[in-house]
């Protein structure tokens, strides 16, 4: 007897389908911030990444410690895991150098793992071996702390929704999770090539290419679970640009975009000239012009033509992989690279307004509109802090 598979094929395609609905002005307004977890000194999220992590020292294993508790004591729904590879460096005299990604991924319960389409987003929390004491503040201990951040804020509301769908979540809508891939081993250790560099999204990605699913999952791989790959990087100093890098995923920058506009509208982008905080502090209450960080909305299909920046997403773009590539040009000059990116040199407006764009963006594609309660969410968070 021949199987239906022609149907069965047909319905994964229509899986990856969904109508696409926006958050409400009263969610944005809601959607807390990060607060005092920022702190660059003190803050529960960020400051423990504020220092040297090059890949295969210590203090690496320590930032990845402090990650895995953080997911561990706050968020035990998210599954976690290591994917570990090893390489030479052109600095390692032969030495194998272990590289080690953290992957924590929220499926809706009861789901099989390969029935699950993800949006992946993604931040690389190693820092370059030179000059001496590099911190890597926006490059990219920032993105990281932005994506906990984000996992915090959307995980009651997933919850929630789950709960409240769960008699059809296996129906032809197709099941959404999130995934966070914090990734190792970003930085050369001498100067960019194929070689050296993206040590560990090489290795995952090539590992996943090849990890095949049961037989008549969904999606084949856990490359292919990956709906969008949004890679944050160089993210935290004033007044970035961010252009829109691929045609194919416009459509996606687009939705990233008008958050950003509405947020801005609503008075919620602290860094914007025309927030209400800057506006009662200056003489003349004109509105000033302000600049998108996501500036390309309107970008025609021709003018898109073809450059983009070599990071993370690039093993996984070559081998299909829809990507959106949040990371400004220019590279905030003075900063990139160089000793000034540390935590004093963040600007923490920036900051706190790419983290309420990120976890908005992931709000609206996983669909949580009506799930939010903050109020509960904030009495739990200070029942936390007074144990
Ligand atoms: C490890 O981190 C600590 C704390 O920030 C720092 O003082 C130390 O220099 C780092 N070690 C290396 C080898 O960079
Ligand atoms: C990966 O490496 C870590 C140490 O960095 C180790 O604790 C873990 O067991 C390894 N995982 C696997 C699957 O080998
Ligand atoms: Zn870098």
């Amino acid at each position: 007897m021949k199987p239906p598979l022609q149907l069965l094929s047909l319905a994964a395609v229509l899986a990856r389908g969904w109508a696409y609905k926006t958050v409400s002005d009263d969610t944005l307004r809601h959607i807390p911030g990060p607060g005092d977890d920022f702190d660059i000194h003190k803050g529960a999220l960020l400051a423990p990444i504020l220092r040297p992590r090059v890949s295969g020292t210590e203090n690496n294993t320590l930032v990845l410690r402090h990650f895995i508790d953080f997911f561990k004591t706050n968020l035990p729904e998210w599954r976690l895991e290591l994917h570990n590879s090893t390489s030479t460096t052109p600095t390692s005299h032969g030495k194998e150098i272990p590289f080690v990604n953290l992957i924590a991924t929220r499926d809706p319960p009861g789901t099989n793992v390969g029935d699950v389409g993800r949006l992946a987003m993604v931040a690389h929390y190693d820092s370059k071996l030179t000059p001496k004491g590099f911190i890597g503040a926006i490059d990219s201990a920032a993105p990281c702390a932005m994506l906990m951040h984000m996992a915090r804020t959307v995980d009651a509301a997933l919850t929630k929704m789950w709960e409240a769908q769960k008699d059809n979540l296996n129906d032809l809508e197709g099941a959404k999770g999130v995934q966070i891939l914090l990734l190792d081993g970003e930085e050369a250790f001498v100067s960019w090539t194929a070689t050296d560099s993206l040590y560990g999204s090489r290795a995952l990605a090539s590992d996943w290419e090849h990890s095949y699913h049961p037989a008549m999952s969904t999606y084949r791989t856990p490359l292919d679970s990956i709906d969008l790959f949004v890679l944050l990087d160089l993210l935290g100093s004033a007044h970035p640009t961010v252009p829109s890098y691929f045609k194919t995923t416009h459509w996606a920058y687009k939705h990233m975009a008008t958050i950003e506009e509405r947020l801005r509208k609503l008075g919620l982008f602290k860094s914007s000239p025309n927030h209400p905080n800057r506006m009662a502090k200056r003489k003349n209450k004109k509105p000033r012009e302000e600049k998108q960080f996501l500036f390309e909305k309107d970008k025609k299909n021709s003018a898109f033509i073809g450059g983009f920046v070599e990071d993370d997403h690039v093993p996984f773009m070559k081998r299909g992989v829809d990507i959106l590539h949040l990371i400004p040009n220019p590279f905030p000059v003075g900063i990139w690279h160089e000793m000034a990116d540390d935590g004093e040199h963040l600007d923490m407006d920036t900051v706190d307004d790419w983290t309420l764009l990120v976890t908005a963006f992931v709000a609206e594609w996983m669909d949580l509109e009506g799930f939010f309660d903050f109020k509960a969410q904030k009495r739990k968070a200070e029942e936390k802090t007074e144990l």
